[in-house]
């Protein structure tokens, strides 16, 4: 076990398919044409000496180190920038090189601080590296000139210091900052010996525009940028791929280690989603794992008034499947359930859902993606045959047209958004349809097209009004229809969407956004060659987030854009493996792979593996569970890793729910909000320490690998199977491989997937079947998987939640980039120095006739409740629109929002609340009731441990 080394290639890959062959040092090399010469002899198994290039980056030619002879040519072309020739010549390795490369060295280090052996670098650096290589034995120049060594470090990043004074100026920072990560902070300032890295006029890195995405320190050949954790724990000694526990973008990561203490986290270059990109979550943010915070040991209470007891693994187990068993007993196989997590890996919540169906003998488990993306799983399994994204994010770089609806991609999805940026600058055109001016109408080199800022709630009206404008106008593709779709369904679709509700006219008035600018969007999208559309929570979080979603579907269908790279609709998700729980049967309806619990033939498949009967029944959803809970007949929940009291809607009635229950099991990192009012606790780990694989929001299975022993003792799926064994369900899994087996013996879209198979692909994008060995990275391309694509009628129905004079604002939430969901995670790390509490962002006209300030406490009210923040004032949001995030327990956020949800699956309503906006002294009765009760939750807490 050692660290595992990517080979620098220098230069990108090219992409051409005509090949040349030439010599490089007496070997014949073939590759394609306009690979550079470096990259060739590095192909060929030779290391040009180099410290300007990175295969990251583009060829930028300014170290002359990589110099090399080529005969027939004058002069000592620099390789990075030499594009290869069929028949070429290439000599790397002569005195005259030699020569001229120590002299090049000789001035690099000449004005390079000689501290290797203190240095945080040492063993890692590519300057010490190229010393070696070229053969420096000496530096002639003394004291006498003038250096940068005594340059001050800029240690204002907590997670990666500056220090200029090993600077070599070769601007992989620079470049890495604007080619791969696309927010340009750094800049050269200066000339010729005075120039230096700047990340902005006389600023500090942390008030830059810098953000800590780790491009710029990964691509650093010097330990000029260097991580912190490098700094104080040393070197790594060794390494292994897993994937980032965060977002569903799904980055894979080199974790390096010193025993089992992790050192630092890096992109992985053959990671297929990240390509060696990463965001400051997944790069740094990962202290939690070890955070004093983190319960190790299972607690149990009878009453939720009752402090903690800290009792062994097997009290607790067998404590909790008294309790159930017991509860079944009195009050009936339905009255207990669970929710799985979709944070936890495919083998875990295959096993909690396994656990219910067959061991509680009902189908009363869901899942925290019934808060965020179930209307996707509805509106696409309706219209396309899958609940799941039509593309991989690869996809993205073939779109010339880009329309991005109801997300916040350079927050939630960094790394994706970076892909995305960098297809914008190369040309392509940008529509974003959100309430709020998301940083991606406006970036550096990247300005939307046209930015339809809608009052919130109104999604299906645009979407339908698009739709008008492509069908009235011709603009629809009516061979992809004819043979793709349903025509007789597409004519009884465009004659509604025909109608005059669905104008763009008529639209304007209901959404606020000009006619005019619906039309010019609407023939935008429909005249791109590829038109891809990527949307998020603010699509499906809605009463109608399941019509919007079949109406993008419509969109889609409609204009052609579906089944080839380019095109596609592509739900950005939330959480780490919410794709994954959903595949994984979370739903109350439904099986692995999306099959209805009613189905016979699905259902004999699971009774036949699992040796039980199992209830063709849908079970209760999360929000029926905590009603039936306080109808007195619901009184048993196993919840994994979801805090339903912090992240579901309406905090009093989940308050009310969970406090009517008998026996409530909490298994998480940390105490939260649920556990609380949990009789049971069960520490769960971290990715870190645990096996297991997590799919991305483009379905691709990726391995999560243990690098440390579970804190806790034991990896989730096992503590779920402990209770299922003492439940009387027999589970006798070794390791998280033998799941997957039995998730392929069951689950058709999943029939070729096997531990083996991952770690000989690296990923593969569900479905992964006989016709499909390595996997489907983008669907629909023969035919729709239902057969034909289904148009189905997205009439547009205001929500019941309306603006008047007591709430006169509509209110709308999201998320930002260094925080993650409800903050479990990123608040016990340094990413808390970017985002401290909740705000309430506001017009300053709405401010101001409020008599708020920016920076004020404000009172937050709606017609559920109300909680109080500060204000932000700001012209991101419109009049009228307010919005916040819901990173942090003592906002309370969800106090005010109200219980409506999704007309098809309940998904709540998140993203529309009417509420009034008034000054207030601080935090509100409910929020200081709300923070004592969890203080003297967490009293009671540290006094067990
Ligand atoms: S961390 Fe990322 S955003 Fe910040 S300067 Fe480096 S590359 Fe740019
Ligand atoms: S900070 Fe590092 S990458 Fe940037 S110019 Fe200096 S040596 Fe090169
Ligand atoms: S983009 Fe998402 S998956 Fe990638 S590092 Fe950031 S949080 Fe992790
Ligand atoms: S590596 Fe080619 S010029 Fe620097």
């Amino acid at each position: 076990m050692g660290l595992i080394h990517e080979i620098d290639y220098g230069t990108k890959p090219s992409a051409a398919t005509k090949l040349v062959t030439l010599t490089i040092d007496g070997e014949r090399v073939t590759v394609p044409e306009g690979t550079s010469v470096m990259r060739a002899a590095t192909e060929a198994g030779t290391q040009i000496p180099k410290l300007c290039a990175t295969d990251m980056l583009d060829s930028f030619g300014s170290c002359r180190l990589c110099l090399v002879e080529i005969e027939g040519r004058n002069g000592t072309p620099a390789s990075c920038t030499t594009p290869v020739a069929d028949g070429m010549v290439v000599h790397t390795q002569t005195g005259k090189l030699a020569k001229l490369r120590r002299g090049v060295m000789e001035l690099y280090i000449s004005d390079h601080p000689l501290d290797c052996l203190t240095c945080a670098a040492n063993g890692d650096c590519e300057l010490q590296d190229m010393a070696g290589a070229v053969g420096l034995r000496e530096v002639r120049y003394g004291d006498a000139v003038e250096t940068h060594t005594h340059q001050a470090k800029d240690n204002s990043n907590p997670y990666f210091q500056f220090d200029p004074s090993k600077c070599i100026v070769c601007s992989r920072c620079v470049r890495a900052c604007a080619e791969v990560q696309g927010t340009f902070a750094l800049t050269i300032e200066g000339m010729g010996f005075d120039s230096k890295v700047s990340p902005g006029i006389a600023e500090a890195m942390f008030d830059s525009e810098c953000v800590s995405c780790g491009a710029c320190v990964q691509a650093c050949p010097t330990a000029t940028l260097m991580e912190t954790s490098v700094i104080e724990r040393g070197q790594p000694e060794h390494s292994k791929i897993t994937t980032c526990a965060y977002c569903g973008v799904g980055c894979s990561f080199k974790a390096e280690m010193r025993g089992e203490e992790v050192v630092r986290l890096v992109p992985y270059k053959d990671g297929k989603a990240n390509h060696g990109h990463s965001c400051v979550k997944g790069r740094f943010a990962w202290g939690y794992a070890t955070h004093r915070d983190r319960i190790t040991r299972p607690m149990i209470r009878a009453k939720i008034t009752d402090p903690w007891r800290e009792v062994s693994w097997e009290e607790a187990i067998a404590h909790t499947a008294s309790e159930f068993k017991r509860i079944q007993a009195e009050h009936g196989v339905g009255s207990i359930g669970g929710i799985t997590s979709s944070r936890c890996t495919n083998e875990e919540t295959f096993l909690v859902q396994k656990l219910i169906r067959a061991g509680f003998g009902n189908n009363n488990v869901d899942t925290c993606a019934r808060v965020c993306h179930s209307p996707t799983g509805y509106g696409l399994k309706n219209t396309f045959g899958t609940s799941a994204g039509t593309q991989d994010f690869d996809s993205v770089e073939q779109a010339d047209v880009i329309l991005v609806i109801g997300a916040n991609p350079t927050d939630g999805h960094p790394v994706f958004a970076s892909r995305m940026k960098k297809r914008l600058r190369e040309g392509a055109a940008l529509i974003v349809v959100d309430p709020r001016r998301i940083d991606l109408v406006r970036t550096p080199h990247v300005q939307a097209q046209h930015h339809l800022a809608l009052r919130p709630g109104t999604n299906v009206a645009i979407v339908n009004a698009l739709a008008h404008t492509i069908v009235s106008e011709g603009l629809h593709d009516e061979a992809f229809i004819r043979e793709r779709c349903d025509w007789e369904e597409f004519a009884e679709w465009a004659a509604f969407i025909l109608q005059p509700e669905n104008s763009p006219e008529t639209v304007a008035e209901l959404t606020g956004v000009p006619a005019a600018e619906i039309r010019a969007a609407a023939r935008l999208y429909a005249s791109a060659p590829n038109g891809a559309i990527y949307y998020g929570l603010g699509v499906t979080e809605h009463s109608q987030g399941s019509s919007t979603v079949i109406a993008i579907a419509n969109l889609a269908m409609a204009t052609g854009n579906i089944g080839r790279p380019g095109v596609g609709v592509n739900p950005l998700r939330g959480q780490n493996n919410v794709q994954g729980s959903c595949d994984m049967g979370s739903f109350p309806h439904e099986f692995p792979g999306y099959r209805h619990v009613s189905d016979d033939t699905a259902r004999t498949i699971f009774e036949h593996e699992w040796g039980v009967p199992l209830s063709g029944d849908p079970g209760l959803r999360i929000p029926n569970m905590l009603d039936a809970a306080m109808d007195g007949t619901f009184l048993g929940l196993y919840i994994q890793g979801e805090d339903i009291a912090q992240s579901d809607p309406d905090t009093r009635h989940i308050v009310g729910g969970l406090t009517a229950m008998q026996c409530v099991v909490v298994q998480d990192l940390f105490l939260n909000e649920t556990s609380n009012y949990a009789h049971v606790f069960l520490p769960g780990c971290t990715f870190l320490e645990k096996d297991g694989t997590f799919t991305n929001a483009e379905r691709r299975i990726q391995r999560v690998r243990r690098v440390m022993a579970p804190k806790n003792g034991y990896a989730d799926w096992q503590i779920t199977q402990m209770l299922a064994n003492a439940m009387g369900t027999p589970m006798h899994y070794a390791h998280p491989a033998e799941i997957m087996d039995e998730i392929a013996r069951t689950t058709p879209t999943f029939a070729g997937v096997s531990f083996d198979a991952l770690e000989r692909l690296g990923s593969i994008q569900w479905p992964c079947n006989a016709k499909a060995p390595e996997g489907t990275p983008v669907m629909h391309v023969e035919g729709f998987v239902r057969g034909r694509g289904r148009f189905m009628i997205s009439e547009y129905v205001a929500t019941d939640e309306k603006t008047g004079p007591r709430f006169p604002l509509l209110l709308t939430t999201g998320r930002i980039l260094s925080q993650y969901n409800v903050g479990a995670q990123t608040r016990r790390t340094a990413n808390e120095a970017w985002h401290e509490e909740d705000l309430l962002e506001i017009h300053p006209h709405d401010a101001e006739t409020r008599g708020v300030k920016d920076g004020d406490w404000i009172k937050l009210a709606s017609r559920a409740g109300e909680t109080s923040l500060r204000a932000k004032l700001t012209d991101r949001v419109a009049p009228g629109v307010v919005y916040t995030t819901f990173h942090h327990p003592v906002t309370q956020a969800n106090v005010i929002t109200t219980d409506y949800s999704d007309w098809a699956t309940n998904c709540p309503e998140y993203k529309v609340t009417a509420v009034q906006v008034s000054l207030s002294n601080g935090p509100s009765d409910w929020q200081q009731a709300y923070l004592a009760h969890s203080r003297a939750a967490r009293q009671i807490a540290t006094a067990a441990e």
